[in-house]
């Protein structure tokens, strides 16, 4: 096959799969295309040999951190193809400086012209009986759930990828259990509901997605891909055409209101760098927003906007990075913060930068978007569930060495250094990050963390949401020393950090 004249997603991904069996002595069917390559056992070395035959066979130099950045091959197949279109000119990518994908949001950015809310009569919801949520099995997800069974009285039927509503309620109850958050007494009001949010109609039948449609009364859109290195195109199923298909449950039969969970990577364009934003403010710019997870919210949030435009009653809350349970310490250890932290830990280092730990435990996040969501005033507006009063990540690098971590603060040109010299192994969790924390971007070759320097980003006000909020007893837990110690000691219970 010559891939340089012939050359498309497809024909790459079968290429990668034949050229893997071989290498590792497997039939062609037994490769998953899904599977995250280093679940085949590829040593560096073997993967070195693959990135050499692909660079043959395409005529260019593929860099070899696409094989962290895209790590299973329908993802890396995806992105060689979105990078070199049929007749363009093959570029060289080995000083691994990315060049965005030409992909223009503002054209992603169009909701189905069936899905029509304003042909329905009007509704206000004050007491919903059936709320459908995604997310369920997830983080913030699981908390919501929480938040609702004791709000309201109804039941939450929750979109869960399952086999079949045994195990997909199983995976449910054993979430909340894992956050220290189930009770007995929710058991009957947990409802299952089988499905997809990267297939049309959430994975369902067209009679059930009616009879759900007849059913609920509200919605809740807390699920998503959260991926740090995929780009646009592997995340578009589940981010952008999942919110469509939840639009389309709420435009049908009867209107639904959406309580749309996005967030405030919405505004990662460096059009709103050093600006102020709030809630109500338009995100329309998008150019230089380079994450593809960062992408598909963007997108997203545009279609429930259009949605909004077209009658849908919407409210859309924008949390920024989500932090523990500030009464239990108890979080997602596999979430950015906690793979940075213990990361810098066993490294021995930290960088040295201006940035602001604009981060919000789980229990506020929660907490807020329930309450906010049951505000007749809140339908059309956006909340930004933002930390009021971030701490810099000086502040915590003085905390850790407190507790007799020993670390040190170094320039981070330095510490960009030694990560590339002396973190080789995936037993440091910033091994799988290099290459979010490495590749470079844009005109101005920054990397992913330079672009989220205090300088670069834009001052996300909460103002209006701190208003909304008042009278409900709902505050921000402050990033303290407490706070973090009570983080800390949950992890090092939980084996994830070492005691100093
Ligand atoms: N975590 C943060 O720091 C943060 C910050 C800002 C905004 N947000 C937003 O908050 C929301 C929740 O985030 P999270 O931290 O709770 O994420 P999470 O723990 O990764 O949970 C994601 C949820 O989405 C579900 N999901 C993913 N793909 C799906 C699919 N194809 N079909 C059905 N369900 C699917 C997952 O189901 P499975 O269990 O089946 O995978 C899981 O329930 C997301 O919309 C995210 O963009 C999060």
């Amino acid at each position: 096959m010559n891939l340089k004249n012939a050359y498309n997603a497809a024909d790459i991904q079968s290429w990668l799969v034949s050229n893997l069996a071989e290498l590792i002595g497997v039939e062609t069917d037994e490769i998953d295309v899904n599977e995250h390559l280093e679940n085949y056992g590829l040593d560096s070395a073997q993967a070195m040999i693959l990135v050499s035959k692909l660079e043959k066979m395409l005529g260019f130099q593929p860099s070899p951190l696409l094989l962290w950045h895209y790590p299973n091959i329908a993802a890396l197949s995806q992105r060689l193809a979105e990078d070199l279109p049929q007749d363009a000119v093959i570029q060289d990518t080995t000083n691994a400086v990315n060049t965005p994908p030409a992909l223009d949001l503002n054209a992603e950015a169009v909701l189905d012209p069936t899905i029509r809310p304003d042909a329905l009569p009007p509704v206000t919801i004050t007491e919903p009986k059936h709320i459908f949520l995604t997310g369920g099995t997830g983080y913030l997800g699981a908390f919501i759930i929480k938040e609702l069974l004791e709000q309201t009285n109804a039941d939450i039927y929750c979109l869960v990828r399952a086999a079949n509503p045994l195990e997909g309620k199983s995976k449910l109850e054993k979430n909340l259990q894992s956050y220290a958050i189930w009770d007995e007494k929710y058991k009957s009001r947990i409802v299952p509901v089988v499905g997809d949010l990267a297939l049309p109609l959430l994975g369902m039948g067209a009679e059930q997605f009616q009879i759900l449609a007849a059913n609920i009364d509200t919605i809740y859109h807390s699920g998503a891909l959260l991926n740090y290195v995929y780009p646009y195109a592997p995340l578009k199923a589940a981010n952008v055409l999942g919110t469509q298909e939840v639009l389309r449950l709420a435009s049908q039969i009867k209107l639904k209101p959406v309580h749309y969970v996005s967030s405030v990577a919405v505004f990662e364009s460096p059009a709103y760098a050093g600006k102020v934003v709030k809630e109500q403010d338009d995100f329309n710019h998008w150019e230089g927003i380079f994450l593809g997870y960062s992408q598909t919210k963007w997108v997203a949030e545009k279609l429930v906007k259009i949605a909004s435009d077209r009658g849908l009653p919407v409210t859309i809350h924008r949390p920024p990075l989500i932090s523990g349970d500030s009464q239990t310490g108890i979080c997602n250890t596999h979430d950015f913060i906690n793979l940075m932290v213990k990361g810098c830990l066993q490294m021995g280092y930290f960088p040295d930068v201006e940035y602001m730990m604009d981060m919000s435990p789980v229990d506020y996040v929660s907490k807020a978007i329930v309450y906010l969501s049951m505000q007749p005033s809140s339908i059309g507006k956006a909340f930004h569930l933002q930390h009021p009063q971030p701490a810099p990540l000086s502040t915590l690098i003085k905390w850790v060495q407190s507790f007799g971590y020993p670390v040190k603060s170094i320039p981070y040109e330095q510490w960009q250094e030694e990560l590339i010299n002396n973190v080789s192994s995936v037993d440091n969790p910033l091994y799988t990050l290099r290459p979010f924390l490495l590749e470079r971007w844009s005109d101005e070759q920054l990397t992913i963390p330079d672009l989220y320097l205090q300088s670069k980003r834009p001052h996300i006000s909460c103002e209006e949401t701190l208003k909304a909020l008042e009278g409900s007893s709902i505050s921000c837990p402050p990033i303290t020393g407490e706070l973090f110690m009570t983080y800390t000691a949950y992890l090092i219970q939980t084996g994830f950090l070492n005691v100093a």
